[in-house]
Parts: C-alpha cells; structure tokens; sequence
C-alpha cells in the first residue's frame, strides 16, 4: 500500500482507530430485569449478526451503571447483568471478535463522564426525555416537580456520552427512545471538541427498524411492563409453552378460515421460520387450523431455534466463573482502548503533569476566535427566516417567521450593527439554554468585525 504523507491521514492520530476504514458499533444494555423474545429478535439477534460483517468492530457492554439509576436492589442487578451476559453470550455473541464488558469495570468511563459534565450545558439535560417525563408526571400528581429525581437519571445522558465517546463510536445502535441520548452524545462531543481539540468522533444512531417488530402476547408491543413478554431463556420451555398458551386470538373454531395477516400468532412465527415455512403456516391457518393447534406449531418453531441456546445459557448461568473469566478479558481489551485515550483527553483539559510553565504555555497559541454566523433561509412553509448559529453550530437566536425576505435581511443588517441594542425590539428568540451575555458578546464580535 501507498504510504500516505502523514499530513493527509484523514484520522488525528490520536483517536484510539484500529483502521480508518473500520467502523466502530457499540451498544449497551441496562442489566435491569431479563431479556425477552423481543429483545433477543429486535436486538441481540441483529447485532450479533452485525458483529460479523467485515470492516465492522462491535462494542457490547452490560450498562450496569445505568442500571443503578434505575434500580437499588443489589441482588436484582447481580443477578441481572449474570443473566444479561449469558444470554448474549449463549446467543452466539463470540468474545474473540466482539469487546464484550461491564461498564462498571471500565473506570475511565465515570471519569469521562466528569469531563464531558463539565461541558454540557444543564438547559439540555432539562430537557431530556426521561427527565422531562418523570417531572411531568410529578406535577401531574400535584408534586414537588423534582420529587424522587436522582441526579443520576438526571446526568443519565451524559454517562451514556461517555460510554460512547470512550471508544469512539461511530454508529449506535438503539431503539427510538434513545435517539435523543445519541444526539445529546453527539453535541457533547461537539463542545468538547470544540473547546479542547478534535479529539471524538461524533456518533450516530442506527435505529433498528426490527426493534418494534415483535409485538407482546396481546398484540401491543412486548415489554415487561406490559406484562405481555415471552421469556427469552429463563423458566425453560415450560414458561416458553405457557407464554405462547396466552396469546391473545380472535375466538374462530377449528375448522373455520382463519386470517393469518396481522394475527400476533403470525407476528411472533416469522422471524424464526423460512419463507416457506410462513407460507405453509399460513396456508393451513387459512384451512382451517385450530388456534390450539396453530399455539403449539409456534411453541416448536421457537423452540428449535432457541431451545440450543437456552441450553448454553444453562451451562452459562451455572459457572458464573467462566462468565467472570471472559468479562474481565473483555475489560482488559476495552480498558487498552479507553486508558490511553483517557491520558490524552486529561491532557487536553489541562489535567497535566508539572513542567515549567513558559515551556508549556508556549506551543499553545490561542487559536482566534471563529465569528458566530448569521443564516438566511426559507422554509418548506414559504416564509423566510434568519438564525445566529455560534462557532459550535449552537443556535443563539432563531427568528420568527418573514412573509418577505427582505424583512428577514434588514433585521440581520440592524443585528449585526447595532448589536444587542437591537435586540429589543426584534421578532426573534433566544436558543435554549443560551445565556444574554453570550449572545450579547456574539453580536458584539460580529459588530466589531462588521466595523473592521
Ligand atoms: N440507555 C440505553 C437503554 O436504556 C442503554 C445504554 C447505556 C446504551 N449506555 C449506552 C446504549 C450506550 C447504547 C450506547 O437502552
């Protein structure tokens, strides 16, 4: 291979990349409760398939912290993230080709979860889903708003930053609740970079479109709090069995044609049939196949794909010390990663080792300040708009809608003459979470510059 001069290597070399070709996958699972059939179909099943692809370095971690947010029963999370890792393992995860590790072996990551704190701004945090949802429902109740909230699942966003940008993550894969986590994770990064050097990769969601595919035994989605799962491994094929036995049918007779289209029976045989199994499935709903019947064909279809797995798992769950074993060889891989790239991030914040301070000072020439930008645009609406977007892409002020264009530019003119002066009377709002000083000296470079 050509040897590229060292100036046009498109990665710093200081992000901890095997290649730049690779692309790097990470996700966790918060070891609260057990793992279901959905679960297994919606996620584990398609990144443990993922894993495999060429070009692709997967990440897999038990979020034990996070599970701490949710949860303050010790022998729950024990038990939990046991049962976590051997279910990914025993369902084909292999250890070799995947890092595969406890968060909470990792202690770089809440050390990283400190530096990137210390950079988030609060009005963000203020306005994350879980939070935003559990202070809802407290003023609901009539609550003090911040009534039982934890400044752990308050900061919960930003030790899943960490646990992304540790390893530079270049794609997330997760379920739609959790894309506004991986945006917050990409402007924490942002900032950072912005303030201390180009040093994270900026990730990206991968919404799985299979995540919501497996619907629960009475046809909502599956989860646990709907009561409608059907366990995975735990309770054998006895509480497979049982949970198939309740799911939710219309009340036709055996004998009678039955509509296999949008039946949950159908739902939960596909993704472990062929295609000719679904036909020949169908085909003999449509006959005239009992539901009872129908019940027990499902039971045996996911039973032979599961059925060797739950036996791993089996095997698994009864040596904990073979779990152990590869899970502190995935924290010594992970931790290879993580350590080093730590040193250079304490590095950049000026978390130095001593030296004299001219010798230090002296290579650090302050990179000039990049000018906040005016924006203006118009909307699939047909109303014309203007914002100013600081050096970072954060918004500082966004207008209100113009019916002519020429309305919107006048006010950026008196904007960037007169500055914050101007600011009384225009049809424009601040960003969220940005405060009147900032903005006032952003209009005030950009009055300078305009002046200069
Ligand atoms: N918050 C995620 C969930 O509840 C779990 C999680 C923690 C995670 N850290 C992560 C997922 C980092 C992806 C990447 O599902």
């Amino acid at each position: 291979m050509r040897k590229l001069p060292a100036s046009s290597i498109p990665i710093p070399a200081l992000l901890p990349m095997s290649s730049a070709s690779t692309q790097r996958v990470l996700t966790g699972v918060t070891t609260t409760g057990i793992l279901h059939l959905g679960n297994y179909v919606g996620a584990i099943r398609p990144a443990i398939a993922a894993s495999r692809e060429p070009g692709i370095e997967s990440f897999f971690f038990l979020a034990d912290y996070h599970a701490l947010i949710k949860c303050d029963d010790p022998a729950r999370i024990e038990r939990s993230r046991m049962q976590i890792a051997a279910t990914w393992l025993a369902a084909g995860l292999d250890p070799q080709r995947v890092v595969f590790y406890r968060q909470s072996d990792i202690p770089e990551i809440p050390e990283l979860t400190w530096l990137l704190t210390c950079v988030t701004s609060k009005g963000q945090m203020n306005r994350a889903h879980a939070y935003k949802g559990a202070v809802d429902a407290n003023v609901a109740a009539g609550e003090d708003p911040d009534a039982g909230i934890t400044m752990g699942l308050y900061s919960y966003p930003i030790l899943m930053a960490a646990d992304i940008l540790m390893f530079n993550a270049h794609r997330v894969p997760v379920g739609k609740d959790q894309i506004q986590h991986i945006e917050m994770a990409r402007d924490v990064a942002q900032r950072f970079n912005h303030l201390f050097g180009e040093h994270f990769v900026l990730p990206e969601a991968n919404v799985e479109p299979e995540m919501e595919l497996l619907p629960g035994l009475d046809g909502r989605k599956m989860s646990k709090s709907y009561d409608n799962s059907v366990p995975l491994f735990e309770g054998g094929e006895k509480a497979l069995r049982e949970a198939i036995a309740r799911v939710v049918t219309d009340s036709k007779l055996p004998g009678e044609p039955k509509e296999p289209e949008g039946s949950t029976l159908i739902a939960l045989f596909d993704p472990f049939a062929t295609a000719e199994e679904r036909a020949a499935f169908r085909a003999e709903l449509r006959a005239g196949l009992g539901w009872g019947d129908a019940k027990q064909r499902l039971f045996e279809q996911v039973n032979r794909h599961i059925g060797p797995m739950r036996a791993r798992y089996d095997t698994l769950m009864a040596h904990p010390e073979q779990l152990e074993e590869i899970l502190q060889q995935g924290a010594q891989r992970a931790r290879a990663i993580a350590a080093p790239f730590l040193a250079t991030l304490r590095e950049a914040v000026g978390l130095r080792r001593f030296q004299p301070l001219a010798a230090a000072a002296a290579p650090v020439a302050k990179v000039k300040a990049a000018l906040p930008v005016f924006k203006q645009y118009r909307e699939a609406d047909g109303q014309f708009y203007f914002k100013l977007s600081a050096a970072d892409g954060r918004v500082l002020l966004q207008s209100q809608a113009f019916a002519g264009g020429r309305d919107a530019g006048e006010w950026v003119k008196r904007l960037k003459t007169e500055g914050a002066a101007a600011l009384a009377g225009a049809p424009v709002a601040k960003g969220e979470g940005v405060a009147d000083s900032e903005l006032a000296d952003a209009l005030a470079a950009l009055v300078a510059a305009e002046a200069a």
